[in-house]
């Protein structure tokens, strides 16, 4: 029976990277059904203006929404700072759940300690995360981390190489003791392996997918549009790049341990 709960959550990201906030809503609610769209043709959005990653945002939703989805995940912080304002405002009636590293979690467990904060470049420099980092910056050593070549090493499926562990090196060792690090972009669970490798079991490593799985579930709730199937969901994956090779990575990646 076509119910408007049994629809399907529309989920997107840049690229591959929002497998990992997929997995974790996939793990909370599995009876609902997920579409995935990576929009691995234009990605990285990272490296983009603003106005473009909107521009690109807004058209993926449109293509969701075509699908008939009931609910939007931007899983991507880029994107969500980029546009969540906008697609909110063009579609209100749309339930959309976004990404925002998750700085507030990692301050009130290691406040007065040193916190990398690893994201895109258009997500640093975005008003949202600056306002975020205004607000907790009395209470702990909040650490900027662009780290754009780790988005190229996951959309290419490498995940623990030793250019990435490399990479990782020449980004981290500088910085000091660091009681945590969140992971700002939805690529980046999927380097946790290596990280850490590289950083050792100390600092806790924080990523924003379970609290996004969370709010899903709220916001659901809140619309009266839980699927109660007893039924586990299905997946689908769509990416822009025709390349029958991302579907397959988008499918390894869905499957990947990330502890
Ligand atoms: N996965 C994205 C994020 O969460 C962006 C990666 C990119 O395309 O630069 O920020």
């Amino acid at each position: 029976m076509d119910t408007v709960n049994n629809r399907p959550v529309g989920v997107f990201d840049s690229g591959v990277g929002g497998i990992s906030v997929l997995r974790e809503l996939y793990r909370l609610l599995p009876q609902e059904n997920y579409i995935f769209y990576g929009d691995s043709a234009n990605a990285p959005y990272g490296t983009r203006p603003t106005a473009e990653v909107r521009q690109l945002s807004l058209a993926v939703t449109e293509k969701l929404l075509s699908r008939q989805i009931k609910a939007l995940v931007i899983a991507c912080n880029t994107a969500t700072s980029a546009a969540i304002q906008r697609i909110r405002q063009q579609y209100p009636k749309l339930p959309v759940v976004g990404l925002e590293p998750a700085v507030k979690p990692a301050v009130e467990q290691f406040s007065k300690t040193s916190i990398a904060v690893m994201a895109t470049e258009l997500t640093l420099r975005e008003v949202k995360l600056q306002k975020l980092l205004e607000r907790y910056q009395d209470q702990a050593k909040l650490i900027k981390v662009p780290a754009p070549a780790l988005v190229e090493y996951v959309e290419k499926g490498e995940l623990n190489t030793p250019e990435v562990r490399t990479y990782l090196t020449g980004l981290l060792a500088p910085l000091g003791k660091l009681s945590s690090i969140v992971l700002g972009c939805t690529h980046f669970p999927f380097i946790k392996p290596a990280l850490k490798q590289v950083v050792g079991t100390e600092p806790k490593i924080i990523d924003g997918g379970p609290g996004a799985a969370r709010e899903l579930q709220r916001v659901l709730a809140k619309a009266n549009l839980l699927n109660s199937s007893a039924v586990q969901g299905k997946v689908t994956f769509y990416n822009s790049n025709p390349d029958p090779a991302e579907i397959t990575l988008s499918q390894r990646l869905f499957q990947t341990p990330l502890d």
